[in-house]
């Protein structure tokens, strides 16, 4: 299958060279061309670079924006006419920094980073926060662990579970596990319980459910 990766810093590029190493075909796109055509380089025939974010979702089953949350809405914005079929990922944390160069959050207490994104979305998108649960290093040491693969947890839209999703964390090297509606998303982030976290399928059920 075919993902659009739009974002190729820190995480953009980590997941990118999990996926490839899975199998996946990636169309990168990112506002510095030349570390999208670094990475693509680096993976090989798996990966190129698209001209645009745009032209990044053509042909694909999914997008990834692994964009830092401020400039998460204008990408969607931009990508927005082709997002209708296309599935949406976004790893992005609800953080940033403050003129002392502390990690702040950027929304308010309580209201989840999952409900704002999807209030930006065309209605109807199928979306997902995944991806973003885990550092870079840590997500890249922990893809196919063994014996027992660890879990990646998401939230969806959909109560059933997000098929298109649930391929991209299994093509990664994890087992996919999701912890609820789009209204969770903050268990996720990074002050969240479920945040770097490297446990298997049934350590992971129980804190969903023992939360
Ligand atoms: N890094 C991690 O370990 C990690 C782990 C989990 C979750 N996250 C979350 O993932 C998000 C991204 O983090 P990061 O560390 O990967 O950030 P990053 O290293 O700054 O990468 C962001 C990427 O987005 C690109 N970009 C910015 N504006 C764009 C635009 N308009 N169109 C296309 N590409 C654009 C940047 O290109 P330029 O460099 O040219 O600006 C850069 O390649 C954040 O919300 C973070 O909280 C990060």
């Amino acid at each position: 299958m075919t993902t659009a990766i739009i974002g190729t810093g820190g995480i953009g590029s980590a997941i990118a060279r999990q996926l490839a190493a899975g199998g996946e075909t990636l169309q990168l796109s990112s506002a510095d061309k030349e570390s999208a055509r670094k990475l693509a380089a680096a993976i090989g025939g798996a990966a190129v670079v698209a001209l645009d974010n745009r032209s990044a979702l053509q042909g694909a089953d999914a997008v990834i924006l692994a964009l830092r949350f401020s400039v998460l809405k204008d990408v969607i914005d931009e990508i927005a006419e082709a997002l209708s079929e296309t599935c949406l990922v976004v790893p992005s944390n609800p953080v940033g920094l403050d003129a002392h160069g502390k990690v702040v959050r950027l929304l308010p207490e309580g209201q989840s980073s999952g409900e704002v994104v999807a209030g930006w979305l065309p209605a109807g998108t199928p979306f997902a926060i995944a991806f973003g649960t885990m550092s870079a290093d840590l997500f890249e040491s922990s893809s196919h662990r063994s014996p027992e693969r660890a879990v990646l947890f998401y939230v969806s839209e959909n109560e059933h579970g997000s098929d298109e999703v649930e391929h991209l964390i299994r093509t990664a090297g994890f087992e996919p596990v999701r912890i609820g509606g789009v209204e969770q998303s903050s268990r996720l982030e990074v002050s969240g319980d479920l945040h770097d976290l490297v446990v298997g399928s049934a350590e992971a059920r129980s804190l969903v459910v023992g939360a």
